[in-house]
């Protein structure tokens, strides 16, 4: 209905459009206010009738008497609506109209992610994963590795006993390396692994040290397989994760179970080569410790170091992650901060 032709009935035709998208309590009123005997639009509005000349009167009688079906009809249809969603169990206050409450969606933590990229990557290249037990004896983690007796090189990881002696002592491994040992003494090379797992030091908690933390190995032994070949797969990696134009180095370093050693720095992904406060003004940043795998660490394998070599790395994926995503500090990813995980989940909105 358009227009009635009546001035006091078409004010009225609004308020019947708006009938449809009433909620209960509008509804009920709204119906008074129109339809009420005493004080009703609609119904003083057919008054107006008493005013008009006998001639008149029938028009506007067929027209006021439309308008009130129309009426009648849209509160009816609107009430069957409102009934059908709501579920009629005689003294129920179940509303099934009511708004729900928000669902929480899960995601990845940002370690995770960073840990299953790297494994994709490097699955590639034909890299399976292998693992090992967290609890392991000094031989596997320092002896076997080349660490000598007492070197201070072992202090460098304040290790965490588990046990004293007598005898062999039992600890929380300190890296991930002695599952290098562990493959290499489960069967013969060729050997392309990834070991992820938790390493424990005995560190307090700062800014980019927590006790437990996570790492991930990586092990290739073949025959001939040379400082080339770890040059060239850990610069691939680098430029696989950051980006194709990331500009890599490799320094000297020192691990016992490695021969060349080298750290691999990336480009500060944050100020890209400038320097800035995340980089300490270098214009670069620390991703792993790398090296051609010491013969003697081999030999002590069972594996014939006259005829096979290798090359192996360890990093930590958490400060992977952290410059990844820009996470000024390694307690936020396991603090469980809900602010800080939603907005590496992307859903800072939820
Ligand atoms: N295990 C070393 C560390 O935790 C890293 C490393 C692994 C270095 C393999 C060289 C080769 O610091």
């Amino acid at each position: 209905m358009d227009h009635t032709g009546y001035p006091e009935l078409d004010a009225l035709l609004p308020r019947l459009a708006a009938i449809p998208s009433l909620d209960r309590g509008a509804l009920d009123a709204e119906r008074i206010a129109v339809l009420g005997r005493k004080q009703g639009a609609l119904t003083a509005a057919l008054r107006a009738v008493a005013r008009l000349a006998p001639e008149e009167r029938k028009a506007f009688g067929t027209v006021s008497n439309g308008l009130k079906e129309a009426f009648e009809t849209a509160f009816a249809t609107r009430e069957a609506e409102l009934a059908a969603e709501r579920l009629d169990v005689p003294g129920s206050t179940l509303d099934l109209t009511m708004p729900g409450r928000a669902r929480w969606i899960g995601a990845l933590h940002p370690i995770t992610r960073v840990v299953d990229e790297i494994i994709a990557i490097f699955r590639e290249l034909g890299f399976a994963v292998a693992v090992g037990p967290e609890a392991e004896t000094e031989w596997f983690n320092f002896g076997a590795l080349n660490f000598p007796p007492d070197h201070p090189a072992m202090d460098m990881h304040d290790t965490l006993y588990l046990s004293q002696g007598p005898g062999e002592r039992l600890l929380l491994r300190t890296h991930t390396s002695p599952v290098q040992v562990r493959v290499m003494q489960a069967g013969p090379p060729p050997y392309r692994v990834l070991v992820p797992g938790m390493a424990y030091r005995n560190d307090t908690a700062d800014a980019s040290h927590t006790p437990g933390f996570l790492q991930i190995e990586g092990l290739a032994v073949d025959e001939g397989i040379g400082f080339v070949d770890l040059k060239a797969t850990l610069t691939h990696f680098a430029r696989r994760f950051f980006s194709p134009t990331t500009k890599v180095r490799f320094r000297p370093s020192y691990f016992p179970f490695t021969e060349p050693s080298a750290e691999l720095d990336v480009e500060c992904q944050i100020c890209h080569g400038k320097g800035c406060a995340a980089c300490k003004q270098t214009g670069w940043m620390e991703l792993l410790g790398c090296g051609m795998v010491h013969p003697t660490v081999l030999t002590n394998c069972g594996v014939d170091a006259e005829r096979y070599t290798g090359w192996a790395f360890g990093l930590g994926p958490g400060r992977t992650a952290m410059q990844r995503y820009d996470v000024p500090d390694l307690r936020l990813m396991s603090g469980g901060d809900m602010r800080f995980l939603r907005q590496l989940a992307g859903q800072e909105d939820a």
